[in-house]
């Protein structure tokens, strides 16, 4: 008891402190001052609770991070903290208290004094704590915490001391408070007032016109606030302004405006869009900016190309089916010469099938022919052991659809990838993500849930486009999302898989960390091997994806478990803070990287993008997506596109389609990129290419247009190499031992160097 009084003691002294001092402070920082504990108690929720002998914590970084290695399951965060009616009554605006608590990882609960004032989690699978089944809505993991309270509410103990309790929950990732940012304040102009760029995506017009929509949201539902609004569009390499608005505004509460504007630009040009709401009796003024599209790369010619894979693997035995991908005027005739025995291509469709016997390599020469002309190309067949011998290029439902795939969207998906083009440029997976299954049947075949009634039909149908289809599964009872997973199963399941026509598994990790909570790296392999050895004993080419997000540096012996490819990483989300952390740290598993053994980064956020079934246009800028494709085709990754493609636009289809860009990803020699240079400014990643030139990309990690240095003696080239810019497919003739190449912020160049 004394001891309480005493612990309570210098808890009011510290916060008579912090009153003081910050009385002033619009934000009252919850960055540090947190006391932590694993295990899970309602007390804890309480003020009364005493956690004076919790340790402290850092809330930015995971708990994994901080001693508690490898810790799943219950935690809890707790602070006190007296918030001052000044943050109130100094305040602009004064009707709602805003707590920030960066973000949590996977669930949370949070209470103030008490009593719950939010939550943010989805249904975890959990054998020994089946109380998390009260986390019913299905939330991310991967959002801001940001919770909002009137500032009336009576939760709420102004000029008192207050009890900030977390309850959080890891299924198996890093662990609980992480990001930012911490703090609690009232609600300002900039958390009511918004521009949302990504609620609609643009169109180019005729007459290098474009028009952009763009959302003006009010999120009171209290507050009016009148004012200004300018925008203006602006080039970027000269500041001229070619485009430019002001008028007066009225933002109502819990308004939704759409705005469109339209001006001329030279599609090759990047510029900003500028838009600023002004308050007028403040003063105060929101802005925000969008990086209008702009397209590098010229539409393929109508003479015929060949694209794609110029190497192909395959198991004797198993069904052969690949697509020679080319352009040009339709209608084309495709044709081989060398096939070997076995095979045959279909002179409309340019579809080679039938199965190979023997191994070996087999050189083939492809043809491709229209009414001007024709292309030649060889393809070179090898009949052994490993596949994928180029990282897969296709697309996945995860990163739109979410759990919310189905039958539907996975043919409108296929077909999509047919009409727009892009199966002429090697795209060649269709991959269902979680969300398709539902329970083993008394025979322990899988059974499909109503979303996918007829998935040996389905993958016909898909094939039947010229395309390859994929599943996902998990070595645990559950998947990530709930569904039944392969434990147990798996030899049935692979035989079920190998019926229906799969091409490509994932294999997710999920609820197998309940089995094995604190896995060696021997238990993280089992599952995988046992996993193998069911797909090796069907007669289909199966991709086997590997997604168990790094751990134990899954790099150094996915291979041992016949992996194709491996995650690297935890989940991607559309952010410049999420692509770059995850690319620019993929040096560390370059010298694994070989053919049909590719590390994978995680799939593309460009287009529109959103978890299902709510859909976004993806939040990284223009250039931030010339950086995510240059990047992730020098690394080699399994290129798969993650948006809705049946809403393909302009530019993210000229982004997915150029072939020298996909030439670098799918290049024979399947070398990784290494990590050339690293400043805070920029860094350089190199990779040998099969005819002996180098792929080069040139990263700004700065907001400004950046001039990057390039030395010949780093990327160990002697003499005068020819350079070409792969976006633009231009030649720039030949460079000398030092040259800068202007770079957009948050940009890449793509160029390629040949002695
Ligand atoms: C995650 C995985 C995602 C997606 C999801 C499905 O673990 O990293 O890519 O597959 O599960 O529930």
């Amino acid at each position: 008891m004394r001891k309480m009084l005493i612990y309570a003691g210098i808890l009011a002294l510290s916060c008579f402190i912090a009153c003081k001092t910050n009385n002033e402070q619009s934000v009252l920082p919850l960055d540090s001052g947190w006391k932590f504990n694993t295990g899970d108690d309602q007390a804890w929720a309480t003020a009364a609770y005493n956690d004076g002998s919790w340790k402290t914590i850092d809330p930015k970084k995971n708990w994994e991070d901080q001693g508690y290695k490898g810790y799943d399951g219950f935690a809890w965060y707790r602070m006190h903290i007296m918030i001052p009616s000044s943050l109130k009554a100094n305040a602009f605006i004064k009707d709602s208290l805003q707590i920030q608590l960066g973000r949590i990882d996977d669930c949370d609960q949070v209470f103030l004094n008490g009593e719950l004032i939010g939550e943010n989690g989805r249904t975890i699978y959990n054998k020994k704590e089946p109380s998390i089944e009260f986390f019913k809505e299905q939330g991310r993991w991967y959002v801001d915490r940001r919770y909002v309270l009137a500032a009336n509410d009576p939760r709420i103990r102004w000029d008192q001391e207050n009890l900030i309790a977390i309850r959080s929950y890891d299924q198996g990732g890093a662990g609980g408070l992480n990001g930012k940012p911490f703090g609690i304040s009232m609600a300002d102009l900039q958390d009511h007032i918004k521009f949302d760029f990504s609620s609609a995506a643009f169109t180019f017009g005729s007459d290098s016109t474009i028009t952009k929509k763009f959302t003006i949201l009010n999120l009171s539902g209290t507050e009016e606030f009148k004012g200004k609004l300018t925008i203006d569009a602006i080039l970027n390499d000269n500041g001229i302004n070619i485009y430019s608005e002001c008028t007066g505004m009225d933002i109502t509460p819990k308004l939704k405006l759409e705005k469109s504007v339209t001006f001329k630009k030279n599609l090759a040009s990047p510029a900003t869009l500028k838009v600023t709401f002004t308050e007028s009796t403040s003063g105060k003024t929101i802005t925000d900016q969008f990086e209008i599209p702009y397209i590098l790369t010229p539409k393929p010619g109508l003479k015929p190309m060949i694209n794609g894979a110029k190497v192909f693997g395959v198991r004797p035995y198993s069904p052969f089916q690949f697509k020679v991908a080319a352009t040009g005027k339709p209608p084309l005739r495709y044709s081989a010469v060398d096939l070997p025995q076995g095979l045959m291509i279909d002179a409309a469709n340019g579809l080679i099938t039938g199965s190979l016997k023997k191994k070996g390599d087999y050189k083939v020469k492809l043809m491709v022919e229209n009414e001007l002309g024709f292309a030649r190309r060889e393809l070179k067949i090898v009949v052994g052991d490993v596949i994928s011998l180029t990282p897969p290029l296709g697309w996945n439902s995860w990163n739109c659809w979410g759990l919310s795939v189905s039958d539907q969207k996975i043919r409108q998906s296929a077909n999509a990838m047919k009409s727009s083009g892009l199966i002429d440029h090697g795209w060649t997976y269709i991959n269902i993500d979680d969300g398709w299954e539902d329970k083993h049947d008394k025979d322990g075949n899988i059974l499909t849930n109503a979303k996918f009634p007829n998935m040996k039909g389905l993958c016909s149908y898909v094939h039947s486009l010229g395309l390859k289809i994929g599943i996902y599964s998990s070595p645990g009872p559950k998947t990530c999302g709930g569904y039944e997973g392969s434990y147990t199963y798996e030899a049935k399941d692979a035989q079920n898989y190998a019926n229906w026509g799969i091409d490509y598994l994932k294999y997710d990790w999920c609820s197998y960390g309940t089995l094995a909570p604190k896995p060696s790296i021997d238990q993280m392999k089992e599952p995988y091997r046992e996993m193998k050895h069911a797909i090796r004993k069907v007669n289909r080419d199966i991709h086997y994806s590997l997604c168990q997000y790094g751990m134990g540096d899954v790099w150094g012996w996915g291979a041992e478990v016949d992996g194709n490819s491996w995650r690297t990483t935890g989940d991607i989300e559309d952010t410049w803070e999420s692509l770059s952390a995850i690319g620019f740290s993929q040096g560390k598993c370059s010298p694994w990287s070989a053919p049909g053994r590719w590390n994978d980064p995680d799939m593309l956020v460009v287009g529109w993008v959103g978890w299902g079934p709510a859909l976004h246009y993806t939040r990284l800028t223009t250039n931030e997506q010339y950086t995510h494709i240059t990047l992730w085709s020098l690394l080699a990754a399994p290129l798969l596109i993650g948006c809705d493609l049946s809403q393909l636009d302009a530019f993210t289809l000229n982004l997915l389609t150029n072939d020298e860009v996909l030439a670098v990803n799918q290049d024979p020699l399947g070398k990784q990129a290494v990590q050339i240079k690293k400043t805070d400014d920029y860094e350089i990643w190199a990779r040998d290419l099969e005819d002996g030139s180098q792929a080069i990309g040139l990263f700004n990690k700065t907001e400004k247009v950046y001039n990057v240095p390039v030395d010949l003696k780093d990327l160990n080239i002697k003499g005068k190499p020819v350079m070409r810019d792969l976006w633009s497919q231009a030649d720039l003739g030949k460079v000398c031992t030092h040259f800068e190449m202007k770079t957009q912020p948050h940009g890449a160049r793509m160029i390629r160097l040949t002695k």
